[in-house]
Protein backbone atom coordinates (compact mmCIF):
# COMPACT_ATOMS: atom_id res chain seq x y z
CA UNK A 1 0.00 0.00 0.00
CA UNK A 2 1.62 3.35 -0.43
CA UNK A 3 -0.25 6.89 0.00
CA UNK A 4 1.46 9.84 -1.52
CA UNK A 5 0.44 13.21 -0.64
CA UNK A 6 0.86 17.10 -1.53
CA UNK A 7 3.85 17.54 1.22
CA UNK A 8 6.19 15.02 -0.03
CA UNK A 9 7.87 15.54 -2.96
CA UNK A 10 6.81 13.39 -5.42
CA UNK A 11 6.52 14.11 -9.03
CA UNK A 12 3.60 12.39 -10.77
CA UNK A 13 6.59 11.13 -13.15
CA UNK A 14 8.08 9.34 -10.24
CA UNK A 15 4.48 8.22 -9.13
CA UNK A 16 3.99 6.39 -12.78
CA UNK A 17 7.33 5.14 -12.75
CA UNK A 18 6.54 3.63 -9.39
CA UNK A 19 3.84 1.99 -10.27
CA UNK A 20 4.89 0.26 -13.87
CA UNK A 21 8.04 -0.99 -11.40
CA UNK A 22 5.51 -2.82 -10.26
CA UNK A 23 4.26 -3.58 -13.08
CA UNK A 24 0.81 -2.06 -12.91
CA UNK A 25 -0.81 -0.30 -15.66
CA UNK A 26 -1.92 3.34 -15.44
CA UNK A 27 -4.93 5.09 -17.19
CA UNK A 28 -3.18 8.71 -16.90
CA UNK A 29 -2.84 10.94 -19.19
CA UNK A 30 1.06 12.24 -18.04
CA UNK A 31 0.95 15.95 -19.97
CA UNK A 32 0.51 18.36 -17.51
CA UNK A 33 2.84 17.91 -14.20
CA UNK A 34 1.61 21.24 -13.02
CA UNK A 35 -2.09 20.62 -12.35
CA UNK A 36 -3.33 19.07 -8.90
CA UNK A 37 -3.54 15.37 -9.32
CA UNK A 38 -6.03 12.94 -7.95
CA UNK A 39 -5.12 9.37 -9.04
CA UNK A 40 -5.87 5.60 -7.21
CA UNK A 41 -4.56 2.46 -8.79
CA UNK A 42 -5.65 -0.92 -7.35
CA UNK A 43 -7.00 0.47 -3.90
CA UNK A 44 -8.83 -2.06 -1.64
CA UNK A 45 -10.09 -1.08 1.57
CA UNK A 46 -11.71 -3.62 4.12
CA UNK A 47 -14.02 -2.54 6.91
CA UNK A 48 -12.36 -4.22 10.45
CA UNK A 49 -16.43 -6.18 9.85
CA UNK A 50 -14.56 -8.08 6.80
CA UNK A 51 -16.94 -5.93 4.26
CA UNK A 52 -14.58 -5.13 1.26
CA UNK A 53 -15.50 -1.62 0.40
CA UNK A 54 -13.07 -1.11 -2.08
CA UNK A 55 -11.86 -3.52 -3.88
CA UNK A 56 -9.01 -3.31 -6.80
CA UNK A 57 -10.46 0.43 -7.68
CA UNK A 58 -8.46 2.51 -10.07
CA UNK A 59 -9.20 5.87 -11.50
CA UNK A 60 -7.88 9.56 -11.73
CA UNK A 61 -9.68 12.61 -11.86
CA UNK A 62 -9.47 14.27 -15.68
CA UNK A 63 -8.97 18.00 -14.77
CA UNK A 64 -10.97 20.71 -13.60
CA UNK A 65 -14.20 20.65 -13.16
CA UNK A 66 -17.34 18.59 -11.63
CA UNK A 67 -16.67 14.96 -11.85
CA UNK A 68 -20.03 13.38 -10.03
CA UNK A 69 -20.24 9.07 -8.92
CA UNK A 70 -23.19 7.29 -9.07
CA UNK A 71 -23.56 4.30 -7.93
CA UNK A 72 -26.49 2.06 -6.11
CA UNK A 73 -26.92 2.46 -1.81
CA UNK A 74 -23.05 0.35 0.03
CA UNK A 75 -21.43 0.53 -3.49
CA UNK A 76 -18.62 1.92 -1.58
CA UNK A 77 -18.74 5.98 -2.94
CA UNK A 78 -18.82 7.35 0.91
CA UNK A 79 -15.65 4.95 1.73
CA UNK A 80 -14.00 6.25 -1.37
CA UNK A 81 -13.99 9.83 -0.18
CA UNK A 82 -12.50 8.45 3.12
CA UNK A 83 -10.11 6.87 1.92
CA UNK A 84 -9.11 10.51 -0.71
CA UNK A 85 -9.54 13.00 2.66
CA UNK A 86 -7.16 10.79 4.53
CA UNK A 87 -9.21 9.83 7.08
CA UNK A 88 -8.83 6.08 5.82
CA UNK A 89 -5.63 4.14 5.15
CA UNK A 90 -5.38 1.38 1.87
CA UNK A 91 -5.32 -1.88 2.71
CA UNK A 92 -3.49 -2.45 -0.62
CA UNK A 93 -2.75 -0.21 -3.54
CA UNK A 94 -1.95 3.26 -4.18
CA UNK A 95 -3.10 6.53 -3.78
CA UNK A 96 -1.20 9.85 -5.47
CA UNK A 97 -3.01 13.16 -4.34
CA UNK A 98 -1.77 16.69 -4.77
CA UNK A 99 -5.01 18.12 -3.86
CA UNK A 100 -5.82 19.44 -0.55
CA UNK A 101 -8.73 17.77 0.18
CA UNK A 102 -12.06 19.08 1.81
CA UNK A 103 -14.95 16.92 2.87
CA UNK A 104 -18.27 17.93 2.90
CA UNK A 105 -21.16 15.61 4.02
CA UNK A 106 -24.84 15.83 3.04
CA UNK A 107 -25.94 17.84 6.34
CA UNK A 108 -24.24 20.78 7.31
CA UNK A 109 -24.89 20.84 10.74
CA UNK A 110 -22.70 17.97 11.17
CA UNK A 111 -19.56 20.24 10.01
CA UNK A 112 -20.61 23.66 11.24
CA UNK A 113 -19.45 24.09 14.87
CA UNK A 114 -19.53 27.80 16.17
CA UNK A 115 -22.01 30.50 16.59
CA UNK A 116 -21.63 32.69 13.71
CA UNK A 117 -20.91 32.53 9.95
CA UNK A 118 -17.54 34.81 10.33
CA UNK A 119 -16.05 32.25 13.41
CA UNK A 120 -17.19 29.56 11.85
CA UNK A 121 -15.01 30.29 8.56
CA UNK A 122 -11.99 31.29 11.42
CA UNK A 123 -11.63 28.04 12.19
CA UNK A 124 -10.74 26.82 8.77
CA UNK A 125 -7.86 29.33 8.18
CA UNK A 126 -4.42 29.02 8.59
CA UNK A 127 -3.70 30.20 12.27
CA UNK A 128 -0.63 32.57 11.44
CA UNK A 129 -2.35 35.09 9.22
CA UNK A 130 -2.87 38.53 10.96
CA UNK A 131 -5.93 39.23 11.81
CA UNK A 132 -6.78 41.83 9.61
CA UNK A 133 -5.83 39.12 6.64
CA UNK A 134 -8.29 36.84 8.46
CA UNK A 135 -11.18 39.23 8.44
CA UNK A 136 -10.27 39.58 4.84
CA UNK A 137 -10.25 36.20 3.96
CA UNK A 138 -13.48 35.17 5.68
CA UNK A 139 -15.53 38.63 3.31
CA UNK A 140 -13.64 36.89 0.50
CA UNK A 141 -14.96 33.33 0.88
CA UNK A 142 -18.58 34.52 1.50
CA UNK A 143 -18.68 36.16 -0.86
CA UNK A 144 -17.40 33.60 -3.61
CA UNK A 145 -19.75 31.36 -2.20
CA UNK A 146 -23.26 33.98 -2.75
CA UNK A 147 -23.42 34.78 1.53
CA UNK A 148 -21.91 38.70 1.30
CA UNK A 149 -22.20 40.57 4.52
CA UNK A 150 -23.09 37.25 6.09
CA UNK A 151 -19.88 37.52 8.71
CA UNK A 152 -22.44 38.58 12.13
CA UNK A 153 -25.14 36.18 11.55
CA UNK A 154 -26.05 33.54 13.56
CA UNK A 155 -25.78 30.01 11.81
CA UNK A 156 -29.11 28.56 12.80
CA UNK A 157 -31.01 31.50 10.81
CA UNK A 158 -29.06 30.34 7.70
CA UNK A 159 -31.44 28.04 5.65
CA UNK A 160 -29.92 24.17 4.64
CA UNK A 161 -28.70 26.03 1.42
CA UNK A 162 -26.81 28.45 3.05
CA UNK A 163 -25.39 25.97 5.45
CA UNK A 164 -24.27 24.19 2.44
CA UNK A 165 -22.42 27.32 1.26
CA UNK A 166 -20.85 28.50 4.52
CA UNK A 167 -19.65 24.98 4.63
CA UNK A 168 -18.08 25.83 1.45
CA UNK A 169 -16.43 29.16 2.07
CA UNK A 170 -14.98 27.48 5.36
CA UNK A 171 -13.42 24.75 2.22
CA UNK A 172 -12.30 27.40 0.58
CA UNK A 173 -10.69 29.32 3.67
CA UNK A 174 -8.79 26.65 4.30
CA UNK A 175 -7.38 26.54 0.34
CA UNK A 176 -9.07 23.06 -0.19
CA UNK A 177 -8.98 22.62 -4.11
CA UNK A 178 -10.77 19.52 -4.22
CA UNK A 179 -14.21 19.29 -3.10
CA UNK A 180 -15.23 16.10 -1.81
CA UNK A 181 -19.15 16.49 -2.01
CA UNK A 182 -20.97 13.02 -0.23
CA UNK A 183 -25.20 14.06 -1.46
CA UNK A 184 -24.38 17.95 -0.59
CA UNK A 185 -28.25 18.72 -1.68
CA UNK A 186 -30.07 15.14 -0.37
CA UNK A 187 -31.68 18.01 2.20
CA UNK A 188 -32.27 20.75 0.15
CA UNK A 189 -35.32 21.53 -1.71
CA UNK A 190 -34.71 22.44 -5.78
CA UNK A 191 -34.01 26.39 -5.73
CA UNK A 192 -31.23 26.17 -2.73
CA UNK A 193 -30.18 22.45 -4.51
CA UNK A 194 -29.87 24.65 -7.69
CA UNK A 195 -28.03 27.47 -5.93
CA UNK A 196 -25.63 24.97 -4.55
CA UNK A 197 -25.23 23.48 -8.05
CA UNK A 198 -24.56 26.98 -9.30
CA UNK A 199 -22.55 28.16 -6.86
CA UNK A 200 -19.75 25.00 -7.15
CA UNK A 201 -19.93 25.26 -10.97
CA UNK A 202 -18.74 29.19 -11.16
CA UNK A 203 -15.59 28.41 -8.62
CA UNK A 204 -14.64 25.14 -10.70
CA UNK A 205 -14.98 27.45 -13.75
CA UNK A 206 -13.34 30.27 -12.57
CA UNK A 207 -10.39 31.94 -14.31
CA UNK A 208 -8.38 32.05 -10.85
CA UNK A 209 -8.16 29.35 -8.76
CA UNK A 210 -10.05 26.71 -10.13
CA UNK A 211 -11.18 24.03 -7.82
CA UNK A 212 -12.00 20.55 -8.96
CA UNK A 213 -14.93 18.64 -7.07
CA UNK A 214 -16.19 14.84 -7.10
CA UNK A 215 -19.83 15.02 -6.16
CA UNK A 216 -21.43 11.87 -5.47
CA UNK A 217 -25.80 11.57 -6.09
CA UNK A 218 -28.56 9.86 -6.00
CA UNK A 219 -30.78 12.88 -8.04
CA UNK A 220 -30.04 12.33 -11.41
CA UNK A 221 -31.24 15.38 -12.80
CA UNK A 222 -27.99 16.99 -10.55
CA UNK A 223 -25.93 15.25 -13.91
CA UNK A 224 -26.54 18.01 -16.10
CA UNK A 225 -24.01 20.21 -13.87
CA UNK A 226 -21.37 17.80 -14.37
CA UNK A 227 -18.47 17.84 -16.76
CA UNK A 228 -18.32 13.82 -16.69
CA UNK A 229 -19.82 10.78 -14.92
CA UNK A 230 -19.07 7.45 -13.63
CA UNK A 231 -20.81 4.43 -11.91
CA UNK A 232 -19.49 2.99 -8.96
CA UNK A 233 -20.59 -0.77 -8.44
CA UNK A 234 -19.14 -3.06 -5.92
CA UNK A 235 -15.94 -1.35 -4.86
CA UNK A 236 -14.77 0.22 -8.33
CA UNK A 237 -15.25 3.39 -10.19
CA UNK A 238 -16.34 2.67 -13.53
CA UNK A 239 -14.85 5.04 -16.84
CA UNK A 240 -15.89 8.67 -16.91
CA UNK A 241 -18.74 9.28 -19.74
CA UNK A 242 -20.72 12.00 -20.65
CA UNK A 243 -23.08 13.05 -17.97
CA UNK A 244 -26.57 12.92 -20.33
CA UNK A 245 -25.71 9.74 -21.85
CA UNK A 246 -25.05 8.04 -18.77
CA UNK A 247 -28.01 9.76 -17.58
CA UNK A 248 -30.25 8.23 -20.20
CA UNK A 249 -28.37 4.57 -19.76
CA UNK A 250 -29.14 4.68 -15.78
CA UNK A 251 -32.49 6.27 -16.21
CA UNK A 252 -34.19 2.77 -15.87
CA UNK A 253 -31.90 1.91 -12.66
CA UNK A 254 -33.61 5.21 -11.00
CA UNK A 255 -34.11 3.64 -7.31
CA UNK A 256 -30.81 5.01 -6.17
N1 LIG B 1 -18.14 2.39 9.56
C1 LIG B 1 -18.37 1.25 8.90
N2 LIG B 1 -18.12 0.06 9.47
C2 LIG B 1 -18.34 -1.10 8.80
N3 LIG B 1 -18.81 -1.16 7.53
C3 LIG B 1 -19.08 0.00 6.92
C4 LIG B 1 -18.88 1.26 7.56
N4 LIG B 1 -19.23 2.26 6.69
C5 LIG B 1 -19.63 1.61 5.57
N5 LIG B 1 -19.53 0.27 5.70
C6 LIG B 1 -19.88 -0.72 4.68
O1 LIG B 1 -19.03 -0.51 3.55
C7 LIG B 1 -19.76 -0.68 2.34
C8 LIG B 1 -19.70 0.60 1.53
O2 LIG B 1 -20.37 1.61 2.26
P1 LIG B 1 -20.43 3.14 1.79
O3 LIG B 1 -21.01 3.92 2.91
O4 LIG B 1 -19.09 3.52 1.30
O5 LIG B 1 -21.45 3.03 0.56
P2 LIG B 1 -22.14 4.19 -0.28
O6 LIG B 1 -21.90 3.88 -1.71
O7 LIG B 1 -21.70 5.52 0.22
O8 LIG B 1 -23.68 3.95 0.03
P3 LIG B 1 -24.90 5.01 0.13
O9 LIG B 1 -25.30 5.34 -1.28
O10 LIG B 1 -25.95 4.26 0.87
O11 LIG B 1 -24.43 6.22 0.90
C9 LIG B 1 -21.19 -1.06 2.76
O12 LIG B 1 -21.31 -2.47 2.71
C10 LIG B 1 -21.28 -0.56 4.19
O13 LIG B 1 -22.20 -1.33 4.95
MG1 LIG C 1 -22.67 7.13 1.13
Amino acid sequence: MSRMLLWEAVSVQDFLLMLSNFGEDTLLDQSNEASPRLILQNASFSWPSGIKALDQCSFSIPGPGIWMLVGSNGSGKSTLFRIISGMLELDSGSIYCTFKPALMFQNPDHQLLLPSCSSDVMMSIPQNLPLQSKRKKIRSVLNQVGLPQMESRPIHTLSGGQKQRLALAGALASEANLLLLDEPTALLDPDSQKIVLDTVKTLCQRSQKPISALWITHRLEELAFADGAAIMEEGRVGQWESSQLLRKRIKPLAGW
